[in-house]
């Protein structure tokens, strides 16, 4: 399979359209969004059967309800556990899902996802082998147990744009970069919110009735702590980025911030545990302003609370330091890979 990316298609669209106009959701018509997109749906997949993964953040949560309100019963639903989630991440969704009513099946791929990024620290091809393992091994699998025609994702506009920018693969594109699902995957794919940015999807979440925690939850990717592991992502190394990501998500959970986030560096610095030397890994703390993730500055969190989660970070075996991430996007991106 070939992605076409970098600096080709770089050259054709240029930086320049990420800064486009500013958001457009101000004044948009939630409602009138809906009912679209609903008639849409029911029209592309007709009879047939569609399946959708939901991981929790606001993106595949809104598609989750939208394809339900749409398609009903067609609509098959999976939690993909691909061991790069939050602690306790299947579970918390799962059960805010069945209060909702909407039925979602959880799918074990932890073994999947681990093989397939042994020994990888390119972060692109760490990327490659994440939609691989989702799009071909995970969902090919889905598809062929359901009978379903069709993938709906939640891909958005902001992942469009920076892929076909050059910027970075996100997980989630496949058409706008030549790829063809139907030849390469077997089943055509269902984009209902490619054209909103994160601040229409939340107000749709908030139209649609979805509850606050999901409608508020900060991003998370799809990727997961995989764009949070600088180098090769083991168990061991998810562990920790799990420890640190679980610490900081408590600590600044009513800061307000758009998104917040902790980082497994690959690197290593000599520091004092119980009076020895211990040469630790290093966890970077990164917490951001932004209204739709395409530009972004760090926050300006209190001495004290910056302090309070170092403390806590360097309790994690074998961590020893915590950085504050000043950079703005750009030059950086929000993820570190
Ligand atoms: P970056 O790191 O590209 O992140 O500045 C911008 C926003 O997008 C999220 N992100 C992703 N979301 N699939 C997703 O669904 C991805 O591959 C992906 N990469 C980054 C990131 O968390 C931030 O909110």
């Amino acid at each position: 399979m070939r992605w076409h990316h970098g600096a080709e298609s770089a050259k054709r669209l240029p930086h320049d359209c990420l800064k486009s106009e500013p958001t457009k959701e101000k004044n948009m018509d939630c409602k009138r969004f809906i009912k679209e997109q609903t008639a849409e749906l029911k029209k592309e997949v007709g009879k047939s059967i569609a399946i959708n993964a939901l991981s929790g953040g606001v993106d595949s949560s809104v598609c989750t309800a939208l394809g339900h309100r749409a398609l009903g019963r067609q609509l098959k639903t999976f939690f993909i556990d691909n061991s790069l989630m939050r602690e306790g991440e299947p579970q918390r969704v799962l059960k805010i899902f069945k209060r909702m009513g909407i039925p979602v099946q959880l799918v074990d791929a932890r073994k999947d996802f681990l093989g397939a990024l042994k020994g990888i620290t390119d972060p692109e091809q760490k990327r490659q082998a994440i939609t691989d393992t989702f799009y071909r091994k995970v969902f090919g699998r889905l598809v062929r147990k359901t009978g379903a025609k069709f993938l709906m994702h939640g891909t958005i506009l902001t992942d469009i744009e920076e892929t076909v920018a050059g910027i970075k693969r996100q997980h989630n594109i496949l058409s706008q970069i030549g790829i063809d699902p139907k030849k390469e995957y077997g089943y055509q794919v269902l984009e209902p919110l490619k054209t909103l940015r994160k601040d229409g999807v939340r107000k749709v979440a908030k139209a649609l009735g979805l509850p606050a925690e999901l409608a508020k939850r900060i991003p998370f990717p799809g990727p997961a702590l995989a764009t949070r592991i600088v180098g090769e992502v083991t168990e061991a190394r998810l562990k920790t980025v799990r420890a640190a990501t679980t610490i900081v998500e408590e600590e600044l959970k009513n800061s307000g911030a758009f998104q917040y986030l902790a980082v497994l560096l690959n690197d290593y610095a000599t520091g004092i545990r119980k009076g020895r030397r211990e040469f630790g890994q290093i966890i970077v703390l990164r917490c951001i302003e932004s209204v739709d993730a395409r530009e972004a500055t760090a926050t300006r969190l209190s001495w004290q609370k910056m302090e309070r989660i170092c403390a806590r970070i360097t309790q994690i075996p074998g961590v020893n330091r915590c950085l504050y991430d000043l950079t703005p996007k750009p030059p950086a991106t929000v993820e570190y890979v």
